[in-house]
Formats: C-alpha cells, structure tokens, sequence
C-alpha cells in the first residue's frame, strides 16, 4: 500500500516540526527543499546529546500550568495543567476533539497557547521566538501521518537535518542514521525509497528520524492510528525500547496494553480538561470520574 502522506508532493505543515527547528513563521512554502532549508537555517546551535537513564529527582522538564488555548471562541484547551517529570511516561487518551493533539502541539508550539505557563526543561515557552527554537530542538514529534520526504531514501530522510542543522559531516550523519535505523529493526531498509515501506516500517523511520535530533523529549501523537493491525505492534514495540531506555514521552494514544506496559502516568482528557490523571493501576482499577468510567468501558470492551 502506497501511504498517501508518503505519496503526496505537498509539503505538509507538520514537516517543519518533525525537523525540531524551525520557529513560525516558516519564511517560504516553494516545495520541500524550501521549507527544509527554512527549517535548518533557523537552527544555529549545536545542541548536547542527552543521557537519560531512567527516572530522575529532578524538577520536572514540562511543566503546564493553566494552560488555555482558543481557536476562535472555542476554548479547545481551558486551565490545563500537567508536570512531566526526566525519564516519566505519559500517556494521554480521551474522546475525539478533547484537546489531546493540541495539548502536545502546544508543548513544541506548534500550537500557542494564550494563557498560562509552559516551560519547557527551565526555557519557558512566550514570545521570544529564541525560547520556541531552543525548545523545539529538546522535543522530538512523531504524527499520525509519518510525513517523510517521498523524493528522499530512508538514509536522506534520517541525515538531512543532522548535516544542514547541525553541520554534521555526511559520514557521522550517516553512522547515526544506520545506528537509529538498528534501534527501530530496519537497518536493510536504508536506500529504499518511504513508498517502498509497508506503513509501520515508514513510522519505525519518523521515530528513527526523530532519534537522530537527539531530543530529550518524545511525542507521539496517535502514531499507530493509521496503521493496519498487524504493523502496531512493531510500532508499539520501539516505543517500549524507547520507554525502557528512559526518554521522557508523552504519547497520545488508545492503546491501552501499551499504556498499562509503559505508563507511569495516565492522563485521561475530556472537552479541553485533563478531567483525571494517575497512575495506570488505579487508573484502570478504579477510575474516579464516570467520565473516565464511561471513555474505559468504550474501549476495553472491544
Ligand atoms: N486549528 C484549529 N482550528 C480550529 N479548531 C481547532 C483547531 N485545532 C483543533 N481544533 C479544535 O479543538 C478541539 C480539540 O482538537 P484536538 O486537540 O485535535 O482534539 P483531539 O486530538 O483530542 O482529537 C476540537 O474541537 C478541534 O476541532
Ligand atoms: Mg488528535
């Protein structure tokens, strides 16, 4: 199956941010080299790899407070707060149109918020575009569509942005790239072309994408939503690998096995509130709001 983000020429909005770098506004849309170029200019600075071995007493890296966001009159977000402790696993789910995309878009801006507090691992996210792009190389984002460059092999994808952002030279971009692409199990895939991969091998190359950003942080927006059954699980076990070698995520999703595995924190969204949030066993066990009752009946019945 040819995946049509894969097959498409546009350039999509989202692309910007899977290269961790680019501050708004993008300065011209004339095809992909365009918005990468944009994108890689904007990163000026080298940034340290992280180590995270598991939890940590530190501070938290994401802290929201009261968060608000408006599309319009539409309060799509209204007062929300979530802390994020180093190495923590959170898991958001709730209904269709609850908040849970824009909650994570608003943590890499690509969503601003318009009340409230968010910083990011001590840089607080406000109007100084400074603070946006140094938190954006921080965070790395995987999306529902895998947006890979179509024109681009496996290896391009992963090496574009380690050797226009980060001036890396082509054979250290490369070595990172084939490591990444080791870690999410498809080091043979590398000169194929992402039209070439089945869906859950296209999304194991954003998440290897993102890997080779470095990032300290991981969001993962519904990242198994558009596969066929069968390539989940592949999908879900590099994020397991991910979790258990302690990168802080937060990842919107239903699947409920994964959450249970990996969650150290649940967090259950309805009409713009985290209206729960807690550890998986009680959350799962014994959820407080009928809210949450009703949203875990619908599904885990199935
Ligand atoms: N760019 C936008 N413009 C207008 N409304 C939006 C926009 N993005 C999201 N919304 C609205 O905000 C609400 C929450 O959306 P979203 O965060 O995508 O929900 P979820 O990811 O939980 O399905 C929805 O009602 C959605 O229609
Ligand atoms: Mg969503």
């Amino acid at each position: 199956m040819v995946h049509a983000a894969a097959a498409s020429l546009e350039p999509a909005p989202d692309l910007v941010l899977v290269m961790n770098c680019c501050p708004p506004p993008v300065r011209k849309a004339a095809g992909h080299n365009g918005v990468i170029d944009d994108a890689v200019e904007a990163w000026m600075t080298e940034v340290d790899p992280v180590h995270t071995n598991g939890k940590s007493d530190r501070a938290p890296i994401i802290e929201m407070a009261d968060v608000t966001k408006r599309f319009g009159d539409f309060s799509a977000l209204k007062s929300v707060s979530l802390d994020v402790g180093l190495g923590e696993r959170v898991v958001v789910c709730g209904p269709s149109g609850s908040g849970k995309s824009t909650l994570i878009r608003c943590i890499n801006q690509l969503e601003r918020h318009d009340e409230g507090r968010i910083v990011v691992d001590g840089v607080e996210l406000n109007d100084d575009l400074k603070n946006i792009t140094s938190v954006r190389r921080d965070v790395g984002m995987v999306f529902q569509q895998f947006n890979l460059f179509p024109h681009l092999t496996v290896l391009q994808n992963l090496t574009l942005a380690p050797m226009r952002a980060r001036k890396m030279s082509r054979a250290d971009a490369d070595a990172i790239a084939r490591r990444y692409l080791d870690r999410v199990h498809i080091p043979e895939q590398a000169e194929k072309y992402p039209a070439q991969l089945s869906g859950g091998q296209q999304q194991r190359v954003a998440i290897a994408r993102s890997l080779c950003m470095q990032p300290k942080i991981m969001l993962f927006d519904e990242p198994t939503s558009a596969l066929d059954p069968e390539m989940i699980k592949e999908v879900l076990d590099v994020m397991i690998e991910l979790a258990e070698d302690g990168m802080t995520m937060i990842c919107v999703t239903h699947e409920m096995g994964f959450a249970r595995k990996v969650a150290d924190k649940m967090v259950f969204m309805d009409q713009g509130q985290i209206v729960e949030a807690g550890a998986p066993a009680a959350f799962f066990s014994s959820p407080e709001s009928d809210r949450t009752k009703k949203f875990l009946s619908q599904i885990l019945d199935h």
